[in-house]
């Protein structure tokens, strides 16, 4: 039987193997073999001494399996069969704690509890666990006290200070050792740093920076116009120091705005109304700031707002003359008098300075030179006779300009409309002809005749028709007034013929139905024609220069066929 002794890891000890066979006659020869036979451990072949030639380290390799056996030293035979074993390792304490992930940075709310835990550290040993307190590791802080502390065997680092505020001091560096066998003398240690950083809440209230914020503004900026900015500050920052912004109270309430601008922190005063110094020279608003994230926690010892007086004055800035009235509307009768006042216009100086305000007419808004509009009055006259049929409306601009600075200027317009009177009598509607039928019978239509008149009454034309006194007994037509602007001509005798008689000339006077009634007198010819039996015209006399207008086709063609006759004959 082989029989090991062990020795310890660290020093050159010799440790025996030896077989009961072994009678100290040096026949038997000890052989070793397996891991680290020959290059970790060597074996004096004669007495058996184990050596290790190799320092040993737990931490590299714990244990070896290893094969010995006895032989004979002349033979080399076998002496008994190989026997295995295996050397362990003895740990002893020769690594310090570590901490892998170091340095650490963690983050914990400002006003946290006492016992918040921050973070957790873990230090490690390389050293055996299992044998011993080589491996067993003690937290404690070296830096950093009294905000922090750590938990002895957990490595967990907490609050330990009441009310850490941020805005006071954001930054800390923690130190944390570790140190093995349980803490002890002797046990070996290793550090680490912690920064930890206080994060923030709502436990600041905003204050504006001013308790009463002066501004000024032209009266002529336009609505949406910047005003000025205002700040509620806060010692928090992030969505802690956002604000929103209101006006609550102030004679300008209605006249401005305020909105946040695009970081949440200012409130931005706009002109939300139009302003003008001469009615208001000044506004005051009471402005609210509150924060936007209220943090429950803090709420019964943190008012999240506060309030601030904005003045505002309104600059005066030098305006054009303003009308009473943006555009003017005047109607004028067509037979008004050169010279009659078609309106008088006011223009005033907006400015606290009142200038005095001169008139006048664009000119291309008046090329025909109608009107004339006094330059200190105002008045707005005509000077040339309208004529509605002509012109129905004149619209001019009128100017009005401050007499010692011409470019303060401003314009209106005037629409002039120009109403009828009834200066234009009816006449026939032009070019009316008619003819008789050489068969006509008494009686018989012959023409429907209307009438025109250049004039437009309100109510619509009202023609009325009669034959011309010198006409009235006439033997050969008569008028009948249809009472609806329309008249007939009829015949009053039959037997007509071409050569009796080719064309007559039938005065009509027409009148209109309006004050003062205009009366003309309009001749109308009737011309003698042959017709077929259908009452188409056939021809007439040749030397009509102008076509009845109510010539059928067949008429046309008769006409034409005389014309060739005619300038046949004269060839
Ligand atoms: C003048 O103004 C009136 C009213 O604004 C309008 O109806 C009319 O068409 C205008 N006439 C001309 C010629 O511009
Ligand atoms: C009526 O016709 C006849 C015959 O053609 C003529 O002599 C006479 O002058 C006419 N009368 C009038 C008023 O035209």
């Amino acid at each position: 039987r082989l029989f090991l002794y062990f020795c310890h890891p660290q020093t050159r000890c010799s440790q025996q193997l030896h077989s009961d066979m072994d009678r100290g006659d040096g026949s038997i020869k000890y052989i070793l073999s397996g891991e680290g036979a020959g290059t970790t451990f060597t074996i004096d072949d004669g007495t058996g001494d184990i050596h290790a030639i190799q320092r040993l380290d737990r931490e590299v390799k714990a244990q070896y399996l290893l094969r010995a056996q006895a032989r004979n030293r002349l033979t080399d035979q076998p002496l008994e069969p190989e026997s295995q074993f295996v050397v362990k390792i003895q740990d002893i304490n020769d690594n310090e704690p570590k901490f892998p992930d170091g340095p650490y940075h963690a983050s914990v709310p400002e006003m946290s509890h006492i016992g918040t835990s921050v973070i957790q550290l873990t230090a490690t040993d390389a050293d055996d666990p299992t044998y011993g307190s080589s491996a067993r590791v003690v937290y404690s802080i070296l830096e950093g006290q009294p905000y922090f502390s750590v938990d002895a065997k957990t490595g967990v680092v907490r609050v330990s200070l009441a009310d850490m505020d941020r805005e006071t001091r954001e930054n800390y560096t923690v130190v944390i050792q570790a140190k093995d066998m349980g803490g002890q003398l002797g046990g070996l240690a290793g550090t680490t740093s912690v920064n930890i950083r206080l994060g923030d809440v709502n436990d600041n209230p905003p204050t504006f920076d001013q308790r009463l914020y002066q501004m000024s503004i032209p009266e002529a900026a336009p609505v949406g116009s910047v005003v000025g900015r205002i700040w509620a500050k806060d010692r928090d920052v992030g969505v802690n120091a956002e604000m929103e912004y209101s006006i609550i109270d102030g004679d300008g309430r209605d006249t401005f705005d305020i909105s946040t601008d695009p970081t949440n922190l200012f409130g931005i005063i706009t002109v939300k109304r139009p302003l003008n110094f001469e009615s208001k020279p000044s506004y005051t608003l009471k402005v609210e700031g509150a924060n936007t994230h209220l943090d429950p926690a803090f709420r019964h010892r943190v008012p999240f707002k506060d309030m601030t007086i904005v003045h505002v004055s309104v600059e005066d800035v030098d305006e054009p003359p303003l009308f009473d009235a943006p555009a003017y509307y005047v109607e004028l009768a067509e037979d008004a008098e050169i010279g009659t006042v078609v309106r008088t216009v006011t223009a005033r100086d907006p400015d606290a300075a009142n200038n005095t305000v001169r008139y006048s007419i664009e000119k291309s808004s008046d090329p025909d030179k109608f009107f004339y509009l006094e330059i200190t009055s105002g008045s707005l006259m005509t000077v040339r006779s309208l004529d509605r049929e002509e012109v129905g409306w004149h619209n001019i601009t009128i100017l009005a300009m401050e007499m010692n600075n011409p470019t303060q200027i401003s314009s209106a317009s005037v629409a002039v409309r120009v109403l009828d009177v009834n200066d234009n009598p009816p006449s026939l509607t032009h070019y009316l002809e008619a003819y008789v039928c050489e068969s006509a019978k008494a009686g018989q239509l012959i023409q429907t005749v209307t009438a025109v008149d250049p004039d437009q009454p309100l109510g619509g034309q009202h023609f009325s028709y009669r034959l011309a006194p010198e006409a009235a007994n006439n033997p050969n037509f008569t008028l009948r007034d249809n009472q609806d602007n329309t008249a007939w001509i009829l015949t009053r005798r039959g037997g007509w013929s071409q050569q009796d008689q080719t064309v007559f000339y039938l005065p009509v006077v027409i009148s209109d139905g309006e004050q003062p009634v205009q009366t003309s007198t309009s001749t109308l010819t009737v011309r003698v024609c042959s017709c077929d039996r259908e009452g188409n015209v056939m021809s007439c006399d040749a030397e009509a220069h102008s076509l009845p207008a109510s010539l059928s086709r067949g008429a046309l063609i008769a006409i034409l066929a005389c014309i060739f006759v005619l300038l046949g004959e004269s060839r």
